[in-house]
């Protein structure tokens, strides 16, 4: 019966698995949160989850399964899936995906409302970045209450699976890309004079409420900068010096070098290379 079902299933309990149920916790209540793997899945034991070793238990026992182990993985789970279909031991209304280069075809055969998924490591803090397509049947309640659960985690934002991977070349790569950010600001302050730590937490919080203040006030980054920069400032001189070394050529190839690299690990996945 629907009322006996927990709210969510993760197949797979290790680093991403462990980030997002440190989020879901605040919202759902941990026993209706299960988890399984071959070792038991014991690394969301602290959250006060149930925890198996049977991946056929979260299928039969949960609303929502999320495919959270690594993406080599995926064919043993569908196959599994496959057995619990033929036993009509189901009650899962649909799937969701958080495995990297696992497409919504190769999910297909679930043949169940799919979402594709790909939280970044800002999940941890309630900031994460979660850019998200759906399959074709799809329906708008399982994905309602998929993002429902979801929200503790950050932002969502739906996107065609075709920009899928420009999207994650800018949510699952870019903090990196950030962080050589704040570590370059670091290293200037550090060169004139600040300490470390006094430099580090001054370009962390400038980044996080640049961000902020952007999204929270529909300003654009052209808009920002114009407000920061005055005319014939210190701010504009910055930003003229950043503009004569390429800097944003820089980072706008270093998002294509993402998606070529994606694209290079995805032909060698399906033994194109
Ligand atoms: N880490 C990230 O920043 C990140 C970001 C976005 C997406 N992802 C995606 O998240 C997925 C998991 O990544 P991760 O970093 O969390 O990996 P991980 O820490 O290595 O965890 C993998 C988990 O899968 C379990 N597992 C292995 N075989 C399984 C099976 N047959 N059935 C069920 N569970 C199985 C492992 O169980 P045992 O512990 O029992 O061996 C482990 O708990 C990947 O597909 C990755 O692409 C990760």
């Amino acid at each position: 019966m629907a009322e006996s079902l927990l709210d969510i299933g993760f197949v797979g309990a290790g680093e991403m698995a462990c980030a997002m149920v440190a989020g879901i916790v605040s919202k759902l209540n941990p026993k209706s949160i299960m988890a399984s793997s071959p070792t038991g899945a014991t690394k969301l034991d602290r959250y006060g989850a149930v925890c198996s070793k049977s991946n056929s238990e979260i299928f039969k026992n949960c609303k929502i399964v999320v495919i959270a182990c690594k993406p080599t993985q995926v064919p043993d789970i569908l196959k599994e899936w496959k057995d619990s279909v033929k036993k009509d031991s189901i009650k899962a209304s649909g799937v969701v995906s958080i495995c990297a280069g696992v497409k919504l075809s190769q999910l297909e055969e679930l043949n169940c409302p799919v979402i594709r998924i790909m939280p970044n490591l800002g999940v941890r803090v309630g900031a994460g970045t979660l850019p998200y397509c759906t399959s074709a049947n799809c329906t708008e309640d399982f994905e309602k209450s998929v993002m429902s659960i979801f929200e503790p985690l950050g932002l969502a934002v739906k996107v065609p699976e075709k920009f899928f991977n420009a999207a994650q070349g800018i949510s699952g790569c870019g903090p990196a890309f950030i962080a050589l950010f704040i570590e370059s600001l670091v290293d200037a302050g550090v060169r004139e004079g600040l300490t470390r730590d006094v430099a580090w937490r001054l370009a962390c919080q400038t980044v996080y409420g640049t961000g902020k203040l952007m999204l929270e006030t529909n300003t654009s980054p052209s808009d920002l900068k114009y407000k920061v920069c005055s005319p014939g400032g210190v701010s504009i001189a910055g930003v003229v010096s950043l503009e004569k070394t390429g800097f944003r050529s820089s980072v706008i190839e270093a998002h294509r070098a993402t998606i070529e690299k994606t694209k290079e690990m995805e032909r060698a996945a399906q033994g194109m290379n």
